[in-house]
């Protein structure tokens, strides 16, 4: 059955996939219109692998971590049992939150009105209900959802059949060998808000192509001349070798990787040091984005003289690329564009992001 929705810019030939010489980028609409903000929740964050935290934050029974995916409270915890969980962070009485922030807790217990769950999820107590007819506490536990790890990194999927996450990330972990993933140890969180739609930053995230207008300095670390994008079945590589002799990230002869994986997560490996970025929705015009911080040493003093500089740069070119996808956002909101072009050498990646994009579209409308 063909879905009723009346939006603009979703004909066939809107969304029919042209080679990246011929194609044009993705309507305006898609990153303005308040609809669409509807779209990518119920197309593409419901039923892709979303990243939500790290192993090492939840080491003991009781740990948990929360977010948000596709506009869904989630909590994951680790149980009893050692094993880790993922649920709806909403209980069955009303629909309150069972945790608020990432927190260490022996049962799970509802901030309204005081039911408690199991750390595997079930129902154990529910004050001041014992004449409700008809209830059986076992038909009531939290609501549970699809949890994978990769390489320590825990990913959720809303949807009830999910295909595996390893085989969506095959190949990562070679392709940066010798570095480890697993290796790395967690050092800190830091959150950005930024004022554009979340595909904004994604496709700025994709290219280099304004490396030396946006972020002049990076250019200078960075071997521009020979900086490639590969892509595959869901996620792109950016490879760089970095050129400047004595910096912080280590000698020369060391490369750079910028993953990145759909829908909105993204691996940034330089030596010694992991940075994943979570870009999350929260609007049409607005998204969050987490970035967690992993290093090899976190410890000596040496290490931590690193990590500061390395966070301090990070934040700048952060801060950097959120204003220029502000006024890329106030761009794509005007009565001058609708939509644009692609660089063949320097822009495959946004074009893959974009033909995923309209490939979720395409089920989406047309089934
Ligand atoms: S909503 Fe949780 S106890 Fe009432
Ligand atoms: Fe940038």
């Amino acid at each position: 059955m063909k879905r009723k929705f009346v939006l603009p810019d979703t004909s066939a030939k809107e969304l029919s996939i042209q080679p990246l010489e011929r194609s044009e980028t993705i309507p305006s609409t898609w990153y303005t219109d308040p609809r669409f903000f509807e779209v990518d929740k119920k197309a593409i964050l419901s039923n892709t692998w979303q990243g939500i935290g790290h192993i090492s934050r939840l080491r003991n029974a009781g740990d948990q971590i929360v977010g948000i995916v596709a506009g869904n409270p989630i909590l994951v915890v680790r149980g009893q049992d050692g094993i880790v969980r993922a649920f709806y962070n909403v209980c069955r009485h009303r629909g309150g939150p069972l945790a608020l922030e990432d927190c260490s807790t022996k049962v799970l217990q509802c901030k309204y009105h005081g039911w408690t769950y199991l750390l595997d999820g079930s129902l154990r107590g529910t004050p001041r209900f014992d004449r409700t007819e008809l209830f059986d506490k076992k038909d009531f536990g939290l609501i549970p959802v699809q949890l994978q790890t990769w390489e320590g990194f825990l990913f959720v999927n809303l949807a009830r059949k999910a295909t595996g996450l390893q085989s969506t990330l095959k190949d990562i972990k070679e392709r940066i060998l010798p570095i480890s993933l697993a290796t790395k140890k967690f050092y800190r969180r830091i959150s950005y808000q930024v004022n554009s739609n979340w595909k904004v930053y994604v496709d700025n995230y994709l290219e280099g192509y304004h490396l030396p207008y946006v972020h002049p300095e990076l250019c200078n670390l960075l071997d521009y001349q020979n900086y490639v994008t590969e892509t595959f079945d869901y996620y792109s590589l950016q490879y760089s070798p970095i050129q400047e002799k004595g910096n912080f990230y280590g000698s020369n002869n060391s490369s750079a990787f910028y993953f990145f994986v759909w829908p909105n997560f993204m691996l940034n490996i330089l030596p010694g040091r992991l940075q994943t970025n979570l870009v999350i929705p929260s609007s049409h015009n607005c998204c969050t984005v987490l970035f967690d911080y992993y290093y090899d040493d976190v410890e000596s003093a040496e290490g931590r003289k690193v990590i500061e500089e390395d966070i301090q740069y990070s934040d700048k070119v952060q801060k950097e690329d959120a204003e220029i996808c502000e006024h890329v956002q106030r761009g794509l909101e005007s009565a001058a564009y609708h939509k644009g072009r692609f660089s063949v050498d320097m822009e495959n990646g946004v074009y893959h992001f974009q033909t995923l994009l309209k490939k979720a579209y395409r089920s989406f409308f047309q089934t």
